[in-house]
């Protein structure tokens, strides 16, 4: 029973000290059997350790999304700047080529809408999984909805149970529901609570504090973009965040969304794997979009 009387905030995160165990390049995967490193590595480049994972998985909650009424007009184009695709068996079967040859991060929750928000109840079957030669199977996580909570963990333990037989990494996507905060605290607990039960990956948000998020988190956290911002503040909000320690982004409306979704995501790219500063990023969109 936790000691609610006494919960003590963390406050010791060794900020710029390396993780323990690090020769392999993806933090809290050294000790991984062979198939889960082969496929964290087909997301995370060995060279920088990085990803860009292009996320257009939001029809299956939100249904008609800006930038997503044509899979084969508004997403093929950028899917050869990415590092790996994330998007749900529907769109994978119906909508990608099979000879786009990028990773896979395969939605594989489901059981809500835009109109109740948080997936619980409907994992997919591992062994569709397997069949689609998934690199990671993405699971939601809602900490502190009472109506989710204890049903997205069930989800995400259940998913990794499976999905460890076959050594297919996981990625535990922490929800935001309508009451939700949207703070280090919660995007902290959050996280970590993906990664105490089995999360190979975190996908969250990027937050004041953010660097204590991926500190207190023992494997990789990537962000999500969230709403559309302009172009010169996504790439901000990409430079902090790898500056903060995040080993990438699973970003979508920033890049569909985007004026020029073919230059922008190669301008991601630049500042996620390049170290371009958001300024350099931006001219690079600029000049692509000419
Ligand atoms: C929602 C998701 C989305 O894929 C994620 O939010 C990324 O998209 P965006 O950058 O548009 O926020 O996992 O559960």
């Amino acid at each position: 029973m936790a000691d609610l009387d006494d919960l003590r905030e963390g406050s010791n995160f060794g900020l710029g000290v390396t993780a323990g165990q690090q020769s392999f390049h993806v933090k809290g995967a050294e000790n991984l059997p062979w198939g889960m490193k082969d496929r964290l590595s087909r997301i995370f480049n060995p060279k920088t350790g990085k990803a860009v994972m292009l996320a257009f998985d939001h029809g299956f909650i939100m249904g008609l999304t800006s930038g997503l009424e044509r899979i084969d007009l508004n997403i093929l184009p950028l899917i050869e700047y990415a590092d790996c695709i994330m998007c749900t068996r529907g769109i994978l079967l119906s909508s990608i080529p099979t000879t786009t040859n990028k990773p896979i991060c395969l939605r594989s929750d489901a059981g809500a809408s835009i109109l109740t928000e948080l997936n619980d109840n409907v994992l997919i079957d591992i062994e569709d999984a397997i069949r689609m030669n998934v690199s990671a199977m993405a699971v939601m996580l809602a900490i502190g909805d009472e109506a989710h909570e204890a049903k997205t963990v069930a989800n995400l333990y259940k998913a990794v149970d499976k999905a460890s037989r076959y050594n297919i990494p996981v990625m535990g996507v922490t929800a935001v529901g309508k009451q939700m905060a949207r703070d280090a605290r919660y995007f902290g607990l959050a996280s970590r609570i993906c990664a105490e039960n089995g999360a190979n990956i975190v996908k969250t948000y990027y937050c004041d504090g953010f660097e204590k998020v991926v500190a207190a988190c023992p494997v990789p956290v990537v962000i999500a973009g969230g709403k559309k911002l302009p172009e010169l503040e996504a790439l901000d909000l990409c430079y902090k965040a790898i500056g903060d320690g995040a080993a990438g982004v699973d970003m979508g409306r920033n890049v569909f969304q985007s004026e020029n979704p073919v230059a922008m995501i190669q301008a991601v790219h630049a500042v996620v794997h390049d170290g371009l500063t958001p300024q350099q990023g931006f001219e690079m969109f600029q000049d692509l979009s000419k």
